[in-house]
């Protein structure tokens, strides 16, 4: 008899949008010629940017001869890559980040779960509710007792400062499900927080460059003192579309420690690097040098046209919704809507678009149950389904 991980009993039995594709494929089998509409996941519909394509033909080419193939790459990124992130994501913006603080990885969702692992089990965990499930249930995966921050209309959707002391606290800007944004004050509170704490703060800022206001802040290091108690994490999914190639990169700063049970100080720098070292082989030649394309000229101005587009998409969303009497948050500075329903609850709301329209959202409580009585709609889909979703939204009865 073999003893179980008995914090897996403890999660809901589907992750989320694993239990809605089930359910979007039952229906399909019932209507296989239904045109079923995703608004669901924040899955991106729009090709690669021709930058990277480019980058992989040639990166493929080389991997295609002897003298310029290549076998294992740096456990945490090539050099190539992490100084144009260095350069560019924090350099040019004036935050002084170091090439041995950046990670490369295969995307935001695994870092994000895994970097629980460096904490010790008994920690207090802060998470806001709704919240990305990942956060979550990678904590009760291990077993860990979580606080949550509860984000409502009345508090603008932003976690107010416990009262209590909690070790790790999750935050995300733009957030996903609400769409919110941290003002830079709102951040410096966390931070401040933080310090007094000896807490760490995970921010996850994955949809950073949807942020158009040049008063909001891109990363938590805008914010002075942040490199000492935050871990950043970031992803080329959302900003180039790289959901099916993987990549994206953490920041561990040299200066954020955790403390042994004795109160010995200890590198969070240096335990990431060893457990990314033994669990992680890096990501492919070929798909770093596709994250390595966005960076050039021609890189950001055709990643600045996608993001355009799906911005565009929220936006027409958003004015439509509004314009049928619905609430809507968020959709400015972040792809995604955070819809008030009028009647019933988001599951039963999520059902009946479903059933009646073939229009796929995500149930708010999904997302944790402050989520009740919202739900989530994507911009990442293409002008002509979001305009079909307007559509069948205006004749389904909710
Ligand atoms: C979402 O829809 O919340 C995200 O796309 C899921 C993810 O990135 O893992």
């Amino acid at each position: 008899m073999v003893e179980i991980n008995s914090g897996y009993l403890d999660l809901v039995p589907n992750y989320l949008f694993k239990d809605i594709a089930d359910k979007v494929k039952a229906l399909k089998s019932s209507f296989p010629k239904a045109e079923i509409i995703s608004l669901g996941i924040g899955d991106v519909t729009q090709p690669l940017p021709k930058v990277c394509i480019l980058a992989m033909q040639n990166a493929a080419a080389e991997m295609g001869k002897i003298e310029t193939m290549r076998g294992y790459g740096p456990d945490f990124g090539y050099p190539f890559l992490i100084q144009k992130i260095q350069k560019n994501d924090y350099q040019d913006v004036g935050i002084n980040i170091q090439e041995d603080e950046i990670f490369v990885s295969d995307g935001s969702k695994c870092d994000i779960s895994n970097i629980q692992e460096i904490f010790a089990k008994n920690i207090k965990v802060g998470i806001t509710n709704p919240v990305y499930p990942v956060y979550r249930d990678s904590n009760i995966m291990a077993g860990r007792e979580i606080s949550f921050l509860p984000c409502r209309e009345e508090n603008n959707f932003v976690p107010e400062i416990p009262e209590e002391k909690l070790d790790v606290i999750y935050l995300c800007s733009p957030n996903n499900p609400t769409g919110t944004v941290f003002t830079k004050d709102e951040l410096s509170k966390w931070v401040e927080y933080a310090k007094q704490n000896k807490s760490v703060i995970i921010f996850d800022s994955a949809y950073k460059e949807y942020i158009t206001n040049p008063e909001l802040p891109k990363s938590i290091y805008e914010i002075s003192g942040a490199k000492e108690v935050a871990i950043e994490s970031r992803s080329f999914s959302k900003t180039a579309g790289f959901t099916g190639l993987r990549c994206g990169y953490m920041v561990v700063p040299k200066g954020l420690n955790g403390y042994t049970e004795n109160g010995e100080k200890i590198s969070l720098n240096k335990m990431w690097a060893r457990r990314m070292a033994t669990k992680f082989n890096g990501v492919s030649y070929v798909t770093q040098r596709a994250a390595e394309a966005i960076f050039s000229l021609e890189g950001k101005k055709q990643v600045s046209e996608i993001i355009t587009y799906y911005m565009n998409n929220a936006k027409i969303l958003k004015q439509a919704l509004e314009k049928m009497g619905y609430t809507v948050f968020g959709g400015e500075n972040a792809p995604y809507l955070w819809l008030k329903v009028k009647n019933g609850s988001s599951q039963e709301f999520f059902s009946k678009l479903l059933n009646q329209a073939f229009l796929v959202c995500t149930p708010g409580s999904g997302f944790g149950s402050e989520g009740e009585g919202y739900i989530r709609f994507t911009a990442f889909a293409t002008r002509e389904n979001t305009m079909k979703a307007i559509e069948r939204l205006e004749k389904v009865k909710l």
